[in-house]
């Protein structure tokens, strides 16, 4: 079976109303990243950080996976399929993915202060102050803030260095180490790239861009994909 390796962002989110962080109407547009996702900030306003992810933890209990997430799914049946996604919501799981590796953490994780192994699944949506592991210490939200170490991004990397298909879909391509997976890719394995801003002057060996929102030109391009007699 061939490997299909896919690297997605906020824009694969963007359809089933989660906001991205660099449209016109994205997050970080209302906050400032070092006010919300750093550990300084974690260090300076706890209940600031807290209430951030609280509340988009609170919006995925009214949101679903859109068709883009869904048609990944169906990729399955005649590939190897790995997801490494940027993106901290659960929708690649709840559309049936099975192979997901978040670089950037989970939502409805959390994890210890004084243990970085002692990870948990939060009950509900809301973490409080006063919520501590099995240490005593109080828990955060299970998330890569921004200068912080990626754990996963050399297991990425050597997931990315076997793709035979590499499709890139709803990223800016602004943020490290991520962004840098492409140059793991092997020069001829074809790569897609899915976004209605893809940027013209994009180029990359044996890549097609594809500048259509996510829930339209996913499942087309699954279609292609599942048709190839290869
Ligand atoms: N379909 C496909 N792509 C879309 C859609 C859509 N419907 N809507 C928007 N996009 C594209 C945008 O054009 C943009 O290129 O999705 C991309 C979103 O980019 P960002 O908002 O920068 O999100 P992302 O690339 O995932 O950010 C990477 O930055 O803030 C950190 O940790 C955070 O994981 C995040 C990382």
């Amino acid at each position: 079976m061939k490997n299909i390796v896919i690297l997605t962002g906020a824009g694969i989110s963007a359809e089933s109303g989660i906001r991205t962080f660099r449209d016109s109407d994205g997050l970080w547009e209302e906050y400032r990243i070092e006010d919300v996702a750093t550990y300084e900030a974690w260090q300076r306003n706890q209940d600031l950080v807290i209430d951030f992810y609280n509340q988009r933890r609170r919006q995925l209990v009214d949101v679903k996976p859109n068709a883009a997430h869904i048609a990944l799914c169906r990729l399955e049946a005649k590939y190897n399929v790995h997801i490494i996604t940027q993106n901290v919501d659960d929708l690649h799981e709840r559309a049936g993915s099975k192979n997901i590796l978040h670089l950037h953490g989970e939502l409805k994780k959390v994890r210890s202060t004084v243990d970085d192994k002692l990870i948990y699944d939060l009950k509900g949506w809301e973490l409080k102050k006063g919520d501590v592991c099995e240490k005593g210490s109080q828990l955060r939200p299970h998330i890569v803030w921004f200068g912080e170490e990626v754990p996963l991004i050399q297991t990425a990397g050597e997931l990315s260095s076997t793709a035979d298909i590499f499709i890139i879909i709803g990223t800016s391509l602004n943020v490290y180490p991520a962004a840098g997976l492409l140059n793991f890719v092997p020069t001829l394995t074809p790569k897609y790239l899915i976004d209605p801003n893809a940027k013209d002057n994009y180029y990359k060996p044996n890549l097609t861009v594809i500048k259509e929102k996510a829930g339209i030109a996913v499942p087309k391009l699954v279609e292609d994909l599942l048709n190839d007699d290869e």
